[in-house]
């Protein structure tokens, strides 16, 4: 597994909104989406290009267009909040769904739907904001893989990352993982610490 943690004083600003306790949903919401404005530029790195003919306003020449499928798959319910950054930035990506929530006591995985485009070639983009246990995480890599997916073409996006998570990705080898913060822990509820709480709940206004 390649890890690659976002660098910089805006992710930092970005990210100490979103863990202060009292920030709103909507300012919650606002702010994911911004975060996800840098992380997904570096999860579609390395995409296939091919070489184009352009006219420019001043001449003819050669330039380079993304020639890879790309498939956006939000785990629900917090994922959704990096498919507006993710289409905003990349229109042409296909998006997908995978239903999973923890089983708060066992805390593994329990998936209750999933709906996604299989494309021959395609990279593939995982959104999660929290990666905490890696379980949901782990769910989600091994479905893609039994379908002949690579782990070469899988990307998984996490905002916030625990070292435990990270820990259980290492074993796909060719994934890459992309976060903004790599944190402390997890707690006794695996919940991220510092992190910044139930991020489903927040983005989406349940608490
Ligand atoms: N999921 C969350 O939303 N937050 C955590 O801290 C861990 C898992």
């Amino acid at each position: 597994m390649n890890l690659k943690v976002v660098e910089g004083a805006l992710k930092e600003d970005l990210l100490t909104v979103l863990r202060k306790k009292d920030t709103p949903h909507w300012l919650f919401r606002e702010t994911l989406e911004k975060l996800g404005l840098l992380l997904i530029p570096e999860a579609l790195k390395g995409l296939e290009l091919k070489r184009v003919e352009v006219e420019t306003p001043v001449s003819e020449g050669f330039s380079y267009q993304v020639s890879q499928e790309v498939v956006f798959i939000a785990i629900l319910r917090a994922g959704l909040s990096l498919i507006p950054p993710a289409i905003g930035l990349y229109p042409k990506g296909r998006i997908g769904f995978m239903g999973v929530y923890r089983n708060e006591e066992t805390l593994e995985p329990v998936p209750y739907y999933k709906k996604y485009p299989l494309v021959r070639g395609a990279r593939y983009v995982l959104l999660d904001p929290m990666l905490a246990t890696g379980g949901t995480a782990s769910y989600c890599i091994e479905e893609l893989l039994s379908k002949g997916i690579k782990a070469e073409q899988l990307t998984f996006v996490s905002v916030v990352s625990a070292p435990e998570g990270i820990d259980r990705l290492k074993r796909f080898e060719g994934l890459t993982l992309v976060t903004a913060a790599v944190d402390e822990r997890l707690n006794d509820y695996g919940y991220i610490v510092p992190g910044l709480g139930d991020a489903g709940d927040r983005f989406c206004g349940t608490d």
